[in-house]
């Protein structure tokens, strides 16, 4: 895959979606992306209501027609009746990679009991990661803390491009670019 590695930030959210609430999780996975990646990247950032077919509109176009290599997404990932992004994540995904959900519950629940309360996901979409983060603001760093060591390595199996980073985990013998 050739040219800058694009990265979807879907913020799902029905108030921040309607500006009645400023969004802060958007920006702290900007943030942290920033602080990860050390070569060049672009984002496309959206704001969406907490409707499934929103946010399975959103991941879709983020994937197909953005040429998103990886599409993080923060909110609506609870119990409560309008949350629904694992179940959209779900229905875009081709596979889903539990070992993403299980990392981030394990370290959030280190610091929070209601970490547990995340149904949050990961999958992909052709070669597009997707990976769910909770709405708390104080959640990003701690989740993808818990998981980015994988993610480039995962982008680049999916047939994604090298996502520079030195805080990311490549199996030995592996040579950035060159997939298995
Ligand atoms: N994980 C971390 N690391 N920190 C948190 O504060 N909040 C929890 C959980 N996971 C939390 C967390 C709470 S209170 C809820 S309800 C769920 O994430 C779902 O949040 P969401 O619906 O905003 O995605």
């Amino acid at each position: 895959m050739s040219g800058v590695p694009v990265i979807g930030i879907l913020t799902v959210s029905d108030r921040a979606s309607r500006g009645e609430y400023e969004d802060r999780g958007g920006p702290a996975i900007r943030d942290y992306l920033v602080g990860a990646l050390t070569g060049e990247w672009r984002e496309v950032a959206r704001i969406v209501s907490d409707d499934r077919g929103v946010v399975e509109a959103e991941l879709t176009r983020m994937a197909d027609e953005e040429g998103c290599c990886l599409v993080v997404t923060t909110g609506g990932t609870g119990p409560a009746p309008r949350d629904i992004t694992p179940e959209a994540t779900e229905a875009v995904c081709h596979r889903m990679l539990p070992g993403f959900g299980e990392a981030m519950r394990a370290a959030s629940l280190r610091s929070v009991p209601t970490a547990i309360l995340s149904r949050q996901e990961a999958g992909h979409r052709g070669p597009c990661l997707i990976v769910n983060l909770p709405g708390k603001p104080a959640a990003i760093a701690e989740c993808l803390d818990a998981v980015w060591g994988a993610i480039p390595y995962c982008v680049e199996l999916l047939g994604g491009p090298v996502l520079a980073s030195p805080t990311a985990f490549r199996p030995k013998g592996a040579t950035p670019g060159v997939t298995p």
